[in-house]
């Protein structure tokens, strides 16, 4: 077996009147001194990585595990991890980037492309941040490990636990996550705990466990998880022959995702692996959107949590993101911007990428809604080169989707305030209800002569 990259690895508080640093090793989420985010960080030799892009895909051809994984492939840019026995994956990452001309239409662009996080072994981009988070755990000696989640982090702790043979320990906000994701952290046999209260809820009740049990917490306030989730940046730049785009949109939720991207770009372009950052582009859902409205605020004291953050996206369905300072970093070190939007756009542009042969769920349809809106505000030139990140797969919230094409699809705020029904009723503009007929050959022959009469589909 090729030797495993080492580096010296250490954690260093991102507070930048702390700097505190602290050991790989030890189990800490926040500095000791001044309660700051962590970073991992190494101490690169910049000579032995100037010819790694190369190496990087030379490993596509190889057939070793490390090499297939779209995270562990990137291994000498996370050298963390002490002996290869720590890693357990599932092949995560090598999610596919595709044109979408028919989104890109809708928003106002000459060209899109989306890069699926969804098509992930567990259905979202999670999975690249825990096959790194759980490496970590097995170097710590971890027995068990713990998340909140609006659905898709404990999907993907379960997963990745039950390979690793560990507890795997999931906080949820009781009823407010997609029935798929649900469904995941059960059958991958997690001890799953329904909080009441929301995600903001369950996230500061399992940060105070993780200090008084030995659970290890792989939220993304745990900064080896973001290691893993800044390979979805070398991925792109991979797939696109190292060619770095305009932007590169998110949803943002609890924030740990622009985050890990803004330090995986950062990284490249510090090693001198790439001549410039893309813009990072952050969209959060009207009802969700703390960062937007702190930046509203002009940037002034610290971020004010939304205390019942609503959308139907659940997923980013957060109030008091834990990340937030790094994803400022990362807005600051790339020019980047962030913007929120409707429920409504966020229903549509789902179905808008829909068409485009593309399922995700609700929070990865933001980034169009959003796009589009920036576009029409001016903010965004219709010429950019653009890379939108779907983060979870269309299969885990199903109920969303029939709902939009049934018209049936209403929001959270109208179901809590018992207000009429119809007052939250969002428009299925782009509706596909599906068409109860009889099984008589007749009346089926003229519904697919009717059809054929029509002009097909452009594709934008
Ligand atoms: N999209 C999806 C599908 C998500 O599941 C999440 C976060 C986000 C976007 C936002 O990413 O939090 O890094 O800003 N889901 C977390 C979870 C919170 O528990 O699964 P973020």
């Amino acid at each position: 077996m090729e030797r495993f990259p080492r580096a010296s690895a250490y954690l260093k508080c991102i507070e930048p009147t702390c700097r505190a640093t602290y050991d790989a090793g030890e189990q800490l989420y926040a500095c000791e001194r001044c309660g700051g985010l962590l970073d991992v960080c190494y101490e690169w030799s910049p000579a032995a990585l100037h010819d790694i892009l190369a190496t990087f895909d030379a490993r596509r051809a190889s057939y070793h595990p490390y090499d297939q994984s779209g995270v562990w492939r990137f291994r000498e840019l996370f050298p963390f991890a002490t002996s290869p026995s720590q890693v357990v994956t599932l092949g995560e990452g090598n999610t596919p980037l595709w044109d979408a001309p028919r989104s890109a239409h809708y928003a106002g662009l000459k060209r899109l492309t989306v890069k699926h996080q969804g098509l992930n072994p567990t259905g979202s981009f999670k999975d690249n941040g825990m096959t790194t988070g759980i490496a970590q755990a097995r170097r710590l000696g971890a027995r068990a490990v713990a998340c909140a989640s609006t659905g898709n982090t404990s999907a993907s702790l379960a997963a990745y636990a039950a390979r690793a043979g560990m507890h795997g320990i999931v906080f949820i906000p009781g009823g407010r996550i997609a029935y798929g994701k649900l469904a995941q952290s059960l059958d991958y046999g997690a001890v799953t705990l329904q909080i009441e209260g929301n995600f903001d809820d369950a996230m500061r009740l399992v940060r105070d466990l993780a200090r008084t049990t030995p659970l290890y917490l792989l939220n993304s306030v745990n900064p080896f998880r973001l290691e893993g989730q800044k390979t979805i940046a070398f991925e792109l730049l991979q797939q696109r022959r190292w060619q770095v785009p305009d932007r590169v949109v998110v949803p943002g939720g609890n924030l740990g995702n622009v985050s890990a991207l803004g330090k995986g770009f950062k990284e490249l372009h510090d090693l001198g692996l790439i001549p410039r950052l893309p813009k990072l582009t952050v969209v959060q859902a009207e009802g969700a959107a703390p960062l937007v409205r702190w930046y509203a605020a002009h940037r002034v004291g610290n971020l004010l949590p939304v205390n019942r953050p609503k959308t139907l996206a659940t997923a980013i369905q957060i109030g008091n993101p834990v990340s937030w300072l790094k994803a400022v970093r990362a807005l600051d070190w790339t020019d980047g911007i962030c913007t929120t939007v409707s429920e409504q756009e966020i229903a549509d542009a789902k179905a808008i990428i829909g068409r485009d042969g593309i399922g995700c769920e609700p929070a990865s349809a933001a980034t169009v809604a959003g796009l589009r809106r920036l576009v029409s505000e001016g903010l965004v030139h219709p010429e950019e080169d653009v890379v939108a990140i779907l983060t979870g797969s269309a299969l885990k919230d199903p109920d969303f989707t029939v709902q939009y094409h049934t018209g049936q699809l209403f929001t959270d705020a109208e179901r809590e305030t018992h207000l009429a029904y119809a007052e939250g009723h969002l428009m299925s503009t782009f509706a596909n209800a599906p068409r109860q007929v009889p099984g008589k050959p007749d009346v089926l022959r003229q519904i697919i002569l009717d059809l054929l009469a029509e002009p097909s589909c452009p594709t934008a």
